[in-house]
C-alpha cells in the first residue's frame, strides 16, 4: 500500500543525518542548463521531487547519472523539445527550467506546471517578468511557448516577494545582455544556495542574502562540483517528530544558522534545543509554557513549510496556540486529518486556533501534499494507538525514507 503505519507512544533517541535541501536541489539542477558542460552536485536528495527533474532534464537531451547522493549532469547535448507532461504537471519547479532554457537556447514549450491543494499557485509574476526581458510568451489552454532571441537585463520592483520568481530571473539574468536588478528579492538559504552556486561558475551577482540582488550579464558560465546544503524543513520536521514523541535526539548536519525562527518558536513551545558546530540537540517534548502564536512569511520570518509540523506539535501539547499561514491561501488541509485524531482545531480565514488539551488517538487519515503529510506522521507518533497515514507518495516528494530514519531514532512505525 502507499501508506504507513505508527503506533504512538514511543520516546525517540539517537541521531539522525539530515539529507540535503529539496529546494535548495531542484533550482541548482535547472541551473546547470545554463552551462555547456559536466557538473557534479553532490547531497543531492534521492526523493521524487529531484527524480521528476532529472527526468525533465533527460528530456532535453541532458546525461544525468546519479551515484549516492552525488548526481552528475552532462548538458553538452541539449536540444530544445516538449518537457514530458507528467513530469512537468506533477512538479511546480519544472517553471524553473523556464529562465535557465530561453538563457541557454532561447526557446522553451511546455504545459502549466501543477498547482497543488495548498494554494493556485500561480505563475503570472514569472512570465510578465520574463517578457520584459524580451521574451516573448504565446499562452494557450494548457500551456505556452516562451521565446527570446537574448534576454535584456531589466530592473525589477517586484509587487511581493516569490522564491521562484527570483530563481528564475536570477536563472535568466546571468547570460542575459547587461544587468538586472531584483527587489525584493526572496532571501531564503536556497536562493543564497543557487547564488554560490552561479557564482563558482562565474556568474557577477551581488546582494546574496539581501532583498536587492544586482546580477551583472556574462558571456559564458564554466562547470563546476557544488555540494547542496542539508534541508532545513526536514530537520525541522524531525525535531517537531521528538517534540511530539519525548526524548532525545542529534540532528547530525542540520543547519542552524538557517533555522532561528523556528528554534525560536520550538525552545517557546517547552523543547530544549542545543545547537553545535555539526548539528542540533533536541530534547524533551514541547509543552507549551504561555500562548504561541505562530506568523508565517518570507525568510527569515517563520516558513509556512514548517506550519504543518507545528500544528502537530501544538494539537498534541498543552495548551492553546494560534497560526496565521500569510503565504498560501489553504494551507490548512491538514485540519480535518488532525480532527480525525482527536485533534481540536478551528479555523477563521487565515487563521487556525489550536486548542492543544487533548491527548490524539490513531486514525487512518490522508495525507494531501508534502509537509501536512509529514506532519500527519508525527502527529501519529504521540497518539494514543495506531495511525494508518495514506498516500505516503506526498511525503516521498520531499524527505529520504522517513519510516526508516524514525525507526532507527525507536519510534513504532512501518510500511503499510
Ligand atoms: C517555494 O515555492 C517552495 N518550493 C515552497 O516549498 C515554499 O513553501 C515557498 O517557496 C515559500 O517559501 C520550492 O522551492 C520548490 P512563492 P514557490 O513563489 O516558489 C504567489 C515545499 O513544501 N505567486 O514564494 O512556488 C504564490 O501563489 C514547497 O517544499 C503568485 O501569485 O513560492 C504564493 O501565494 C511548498 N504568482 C506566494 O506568491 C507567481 O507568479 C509565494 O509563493 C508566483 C507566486
Amino acid at each position: 500500500m502507499d501508506a504507513v503505519r505508527i503506533y504512538g507512544g514511543n520516546c525517540l533517541k539517537g541521531q539522525t543525518e539530515i539529507q540535503g535541501s529539496k529546494n535548495a536541489s531542484l533550482p541548482i539542477l535547472a541551473a546547470t542548463l545554463l552551462i555547456n558542460g559536466i557538473c557534479e552536485i553532490e547531497n543531492c536528495p534521492d526523493i521524487a521531487d529531484v527524480y521528476h527533474m532529472q527526468r525533465l532534464l533527460e528530456s532535453l537531451g541532458c546525461k544525468v547519472e546519479r551515484e549516492g547522493t552525488l548526481v552528475r549532469v552532462d548538458t553538452r547535448c541539449l536540444r530544445e523539445c516538449d518537457m514530458p507532461a507528467d513530469s512537468v504537471g506533477v512538479m511546480r519547479s519544472s517553471i524553473m527550467l523556464l529562465g535557465a532554457l530561453l538563457a541557454r537556447i532561447g526557446r522553451v514549450s511546455m504545459e502549466y506546471p501543477g498547482g497543488c491543494v495548498i494554494g493556485a499557485r500561480p505563475i503570472d509574476l514569472h512570465l510578465q517578468s520574463l517578457r520584459r526581458m524580451g521574451v516573448v510568451i504565446e499562452q494557450h489552454e494548457k500551456g505556452f511557448s516562451a521565446e527570446a532571441a537574448r534576454l535584456k537585463g531589466a530592473v525589477f520592483r517586484l509587487p511581493f516577494v516569490s522564491v521562484g520568481v527570483t530563481e528564475n530571473l536570477l536563472l535568466a539574468a546571468v547570460l542575459a545582455e547587461g544587468v538586472t536588478v531584483i527587489k525584493p528579492a526572496a532571501r531564503e538559504p536556497e536562493i543564497q544556495a543557487l547564488c554560490d552556486f552561479l557564482r563558482m561558475a562565474g556568474a557577477k551577482i551581488e546582494g546574496k542574502g539581501s532583498d536587492c540582488l544586482v546580477i551583472h550579464g556574462v558571456e559564458s558560465l564554466i562547470p563546476v562540483r557544488y555540494s547542496i546544503p542539508a534541508d532545513r524543513i526536514v530537520a525541522g520536521t524531525y525535531m517537531c517528530a521528538c517534540m511530539c514523541a519525548g526524548g532525545s535526539i542529534f540532528l547530525k548536519g542540520a543547519p542552524a544558522g538557517d533555522m532561528r525562527s523556528v528554534l525560536d518558536q520550538a525552545c517557546r513551545l517547552g523543547a530544549m534545543v542545543e545547537c553545535v558546530p555539526d548539528g542540533i540537540l533536541v530534547t524533551g517534548r514541547a509543552r507549551i509554557c504561555g500562548p504561541c502564536v505562530l506568523r508565517t512569511g518570507c525568510y527569515p520570518d517563520f516558513p509556512t513549510d514548517m506550519q504543518s509540523p507545528f500544528m502537530a506539535v501544538m494539537a498534541v501539547c498543552g495548551k492553546t496556540g494560534r497560526i496565521e499561514e500569510n503565504v498560501f491561501e489553504n494551507r490548512f488541509r491538514i485540519v480535518p486529518e488532525l480532527e480525525k485524531m482527536g485533534a481540536d482545531i478551528s479555523i477563521v480565514g487565515n487563521t487556525a486556533y489550536v486548542n492543544g488539551s487533548r491527548r490524539l488517538h490513531g486514525a487512518i487519515v490522508q495525507a494531501q501534499e508534502l509537509r501536512g503529510g509529514a506532519a500527519l506522521i508525527v502527529a501519529a507518533l504521540a497518539a494514543q494507538g495506531t495511525s494508518i497515514v495514506v498516500n505516503r507518495h506526498y511525503i516521498d516528494r520531499g524527505y529520504e525514507d522517513i519510516v526508516s530514519h524514525l525507526r532507527e531514532l525507536g519510534a513504532d512505525i512501518e510500511l503499510a
